[in-house]
């Protein structure tokens, strides 16, 4: 008889180990899709009109949003008339100081990429426009773990020209799979 309750636990250790591991290999799926690639601004895009018309127009864009490491910022405008600048801190910010800026964009397609949990601040860095509402800031949460530089040509807030978004994984999957295989085996231990 031993033998058989023997075989029948080995099973069920083998099947819980591998509904876990298949838990996790969906999660990493899964969490592909929760990046996200944000039109800035929406249907309105990234323009001085509307702002203008309304001064709160971009923060009310972002107030209402959940921003998480690993989605991107798609920024499109006419290049004639608007850029795209990161500055460094809330009081710039505030202030439209757009000589701290830290990045800036020129392109009219710009994706912005957020590998880090932060708060990042965005304004136009045309004279008068941040100050007429072309300004928003965001905070990002998360844990992203950016692919290695270069390894699909992804886009990163230090470059300044780019039209496309990046292509990018999202290893907290994998991580899940890797720990859950671990606890599953720390409890097949004990069976
Ligand atoms: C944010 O507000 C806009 C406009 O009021 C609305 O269409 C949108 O669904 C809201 N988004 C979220 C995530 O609440
Ligand atoms: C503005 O956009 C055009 C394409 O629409 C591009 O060729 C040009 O290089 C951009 N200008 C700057 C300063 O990036
Ligand atoms: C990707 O980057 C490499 C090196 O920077 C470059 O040689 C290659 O042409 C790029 N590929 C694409 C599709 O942009």
């Amino acid at each position: 008889m031993a033998p058989v309750i023997q075989g029948r636990g080995s099973a069920r250790v083998g099947f819980t180990l591998y509904a876990v591991v298949l838990v996790g290999v969906m999660s990493t799926f899964l969490d592909v899709t929760h990046a996200v690639q944000w039109i800035v601004g929406g249907d309105a895009k990234w323009s001085y009109l509307h702002s203008n018309a309304a001064p709160t127009f971009y923060n009310d864009w972002a107030s209402n949003k959940t921003f998480q490491t690993g989605d991107t910022l798609l920024f499109e405008y006419d290049n004639s008339t608007h850029t795209v600048l990161q500055l460094a801190t809330g009081v710039d910010f505030t202030s439209c100081n757009l000589k701290a800026s830290i990045t800036k964009w020129t392109s009219g397609f710009d994706s912005v990429f957020i590998s880090k949990a932060g708060t990042y601040y965005y304004v136009c860095g045309a004279p008068s426009h941040c100050e007429q509402g072309m300004k928003f800031s965001i905070t990002a949460t998360g844990n992203f773990v950016a692919a290695p530089p270069g390894a699909a040509n992804g886009t990163s807030p230090s470059v300044t020209t780019t039209g496309h978004a990046s292509p990018r994984a999202h290893h907290s999957g994998i991580l899940t799979a890797i720990l859950a295989v671990s606890v599953a085996a720390t409890f097949a231990g004990y069976v």
